[in-house]
């Protein structure tokens, strides 16, 4: 049995110390946020994420997981210390905030007495694993004999537990060969399951992670980008993306139009991979992901543009009813929720926007709260001019638009993700919008 810690327990550090508990690791989660560890001892998770609940408290319930605020305490403990504090965007510019990395590193790193691997989850500019390892062995008794390791994370937030335990692949970016089996050893359940290992020098491990969500955020953008294209040539982007779809080398996840990619990961990992390129002095090479952010902020403006119209040009006095409030459904994340941009962008040219989210509604409240916020769909759209799609819930899919037109002022919905049943809302007499498909009545 390994022992390991994991120093942070967001969404990220919460759901892998989970997940190594389920893998038969014993697992110690360390944050400095009091209120957090009492409520993950008491097996409550402080956010919504499937299943990730259940899990911990099975493994709290197990005595396999336990959480302490003790650096010292995870220190002593610990054979494997998994970094996954959170690398939020600069507020000064686009690069990473790396406050909480380097923070973590210099208290644990002094009481660091015996020899240990340290291994990197977090999503950070290439370069952190050999800076940290420098910092780890300056400021260990153990020296040397701390070893770094880099391991990012791919999981997605509402699917975090399926993610962590049946990952498409593990990659390990390491500088010996200890370090590469202590990780074989750990993830071996997963390994032998079939989840492709791919093992790599540092720099190579950092860069997968934000690689891969440039190049999602870049599929995104150019299906809304074209989706631009269709409304002025009069096609529908949706039946385009499905028949981009068939093509195996093209794919269909990651082309569903809309307003596009928020989150507390896609916008900043485009934003400093972009920035640590110019670091590099190689800015140029990336200059094209600069295009694909202002494609996704431009999403946001042409929905509300389309709900403007809708509005008769004027949104002041006018009721608008916002559907989602979350980045995505299946999560009550709302950073930089698409969502609540759109919200509050036609707030603030005078429209009384009565938000609704399945699981967003407090977090959104917290960060917006001159909005206002109602129980239930229904109660989201009563008398309202115009109701907009934002957040594609699976209740607001199966909702019957009989029941929402009972209860609306006017008839009209703008469906900012495309993924309601635009027959079904039209047979029930309402008037339907959506982004890069042809005005239709
Ligand atoms: C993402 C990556 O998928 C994950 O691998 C990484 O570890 C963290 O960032 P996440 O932020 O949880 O995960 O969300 P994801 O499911 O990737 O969706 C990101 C955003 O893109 C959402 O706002 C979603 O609504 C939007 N999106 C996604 C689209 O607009 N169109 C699509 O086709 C797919």
């Amino acid at each position: 049995m390994t022992r390991i810690t994991v120093l942070g327990t967001g969404y990220l550090g919460a759901t892998h110390a989970a997940c190594m508990a389920e893998l038969g690791n014993d697992v110690l989660g360390v944050d400095s946020d009091p209120g957090k560890i009492s409520s993950l001892r008491r097996a409550e998770t402080p956010f919504f994420e499937p299943g990730l609940h259940d899990l911990v408290a099975k493994h709290v319930a197990s005595g396999r997981l336990r959480f302490t605020q003790s650096m010292e305490e995870a220190a002593a403990f610990g054979d494997i210390h998994f970094l996954c504090v959170g690398t939020p965007q600069l507020e000064s510019g686009h690069g990473t905030d790396m406050r909480f990395v380097d923070g973590v590193v210099d208290e644990i790193g002094p009481y660091l007495h015996r020899p240990a691997l340290f291994v990197g989850k977090s999503t950070v500019p290439v370069g952190t694993a050999e800076r940290l390892t420098e910092r780890l062995t300056r400021l260990a008794p153990a020296g040397a004999a701390v070893e770094v390791a880099w391991n990012p994370e791919f999981l997605r937030e509402g699917h975090a537990v399926a993610d962590t335990l049946r990952p498409d692949r593990i990659v390990i970016g390491v500088a010996s060969e200890t370090a590469e089996q202590k990780l074989r050893a750990l993830y071996a359940p997963l390994a032998d399951a079939g989840v492709p290992f791919v093992v790599t020098d540092f720099a190579t491990a950092e860069l997968v992670k934000v690689a891969a969500n440039a190049f999602l955020s870049t599929k995104i953008s150019f299906i809304n980008a074209t989706a631009e294209v269709c409304e002025a040539a009069g096609a529908d982007v949706y039946q385009l993306a499905s028949a981009l779809s068939y093509d195996p080398r093209i794919g269909g996840n990651f082309l569903s139009p809309g307003i596009g990619f928020g989150g507390g990961c896609l916008p900043k990992d485009l934003r400093a991979f972009v920035a640590r390129a110019d670091e590099l002095g190689v800015g140029q090479a990336l200059r094209f992901l600069k295009d694909m952010d202002a494609i996704n902020n431009r999403s946001r403006k042409r929905m509300v543009d389309l709900a403007r119209r809708e509005c008769g040009d004027d949104f002041s006095g006018k009721r608008v009813a916002v559907w989602g409030a979350a980045f995505k459904p299946d999560s009550d994340d709302v950073r930089d929720s698409p969502a609540l941009s759109v919200a509050e962008a036609i707030r603030a040219e005078g429209g009384r926007v009565t938000v609704y989210d399945p699981q967003a509604n407090d977090n959104a409240r917290k960060a917006h709260p001159e909005l206002y916020y109602a129980d239930d769909a229904l109660d989201a759209a009563a008398e309202a001019d115009v109701l907009l799609h934002a957040t594609e819930w699976n209740e607001f899919r199966t909702i019957d638009p009989h029941s929402v037109g009972a209860v609306i002022g006017s008839r009209r919905v703008v469906d900012g993700r495309g993924s309601l049943d635009e027959d079904r809302w039209r047979a029930a007499g309402w008037t339907y919008r959506a982004l890069g498909k042809p005005r239709i009545g």
